[in-house]
């Protein structure tokens, strides 16, 4: 069964292999999940997927959003799955043919995750940008509208916030996995930082997310194991109540 923890992937955003060592060995046993970025990923290259894997339980989520033409996704993605990774990720913003073709290198290996529309993103960003104003009116048909799009390609599922996930899940299915971050536990003193379409844990998990991807909150605690412990106990009695 699910523990309370599993639900939380802590991103490793560290500069350096050893930085990120330190955190593995501080909250292994914490989290479910530890997501490595493209900072650590520049800053270590795959030495720390083979550290994460051999030091303990914990899922792996590489996180790289890959956005290019199809070959060179496709040609990545080959490369990710002989990581032996369990989630990886790919932008919905471009092309279906993208989508398609993260998931045709993943060959069975990797799970595929869409990035919908960044939780740091907000209705102006996406008016500036150029969007009809159907989605700069309404962000959450625009994260919709990229889910069905990953999941008609072959994606496991998407990254989106809690806000999206309850009409994610009753369009695409309960068993398309919903990956959120810009979560925030409602603490004092607790910021918001960049991300703009936040919820808490329990809220996001009412709402149906399988994954919560909490950083700063943890990594920014004076005591980022206390953190880990306290949201996951937030989890468990308000998430599953
Ligand atoms: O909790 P915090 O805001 O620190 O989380 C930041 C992490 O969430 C970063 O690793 C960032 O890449 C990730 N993120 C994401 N998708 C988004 C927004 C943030 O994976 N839409």
């Amino acid at each position: 069964m699910k523990k309370a923890k599993d639900y939380i992937v802590f991103p490793l955003d560290l500069p350096s292999e050893r930085a990120a060592r330190e955190c593995v060995a501080m909250l292994s046993g914490h989290v479910g999940m530890f997501k490595v970025g493209l900072e650590l990923f520049i800053g270590s290259g795959p030495d720390i997927i083979r550290h994460i894997r051999d030091v303990g339980s914990a899922k792996i989520f590489l996180d790289l959003k890959l956005h290019d033409i199809p070959e060179t996704v496709c040609r990545s993605m080959e490369r990710i799955a002989d990581l032996g990774v369990d989630f990886a990720t790919v932008h919905c913003g471009e092309s279906q043919a993208m989508l398609e073709a993260a998931v045709r290198g993943s060959r069975g290996k990797v799970k595929i995750l869409g990035v919908t529309v960044l939780t740091s993103v907000q209705h102006q960003d996406v008016a500036a940008a150029g969007f009809r104003d159907e989605f700069a009116a309404d962000l959450s048909k625009l994260v919709v509208k990229r889910a069905l799009m990953a999941k008609d390609a072959g994606c496991a599922g998407v990254i989106c916030s809690g806000l999206e996930v309850r009409m994610i899940k009753e369009q695409a299915g309960t068993d398309f996995v919903a990956v959120t971050p810009g979560i925030r536990p409602a603490w004092e003193g607790m910021t918001a930082d960049d991300q703009q379409r936040v919820t808490t844990p329990a809220q996001a998990i009412q709402n149906g997310s399988d994954y919560l991807v909490i950083g700063r909150p943890i990594r920014d605690a004076d005591d980022p194991k206390a953190a880990a412990i306290r949201i996951s106990e937030e989890i468990l009695r308000k998430g599953e109540g």
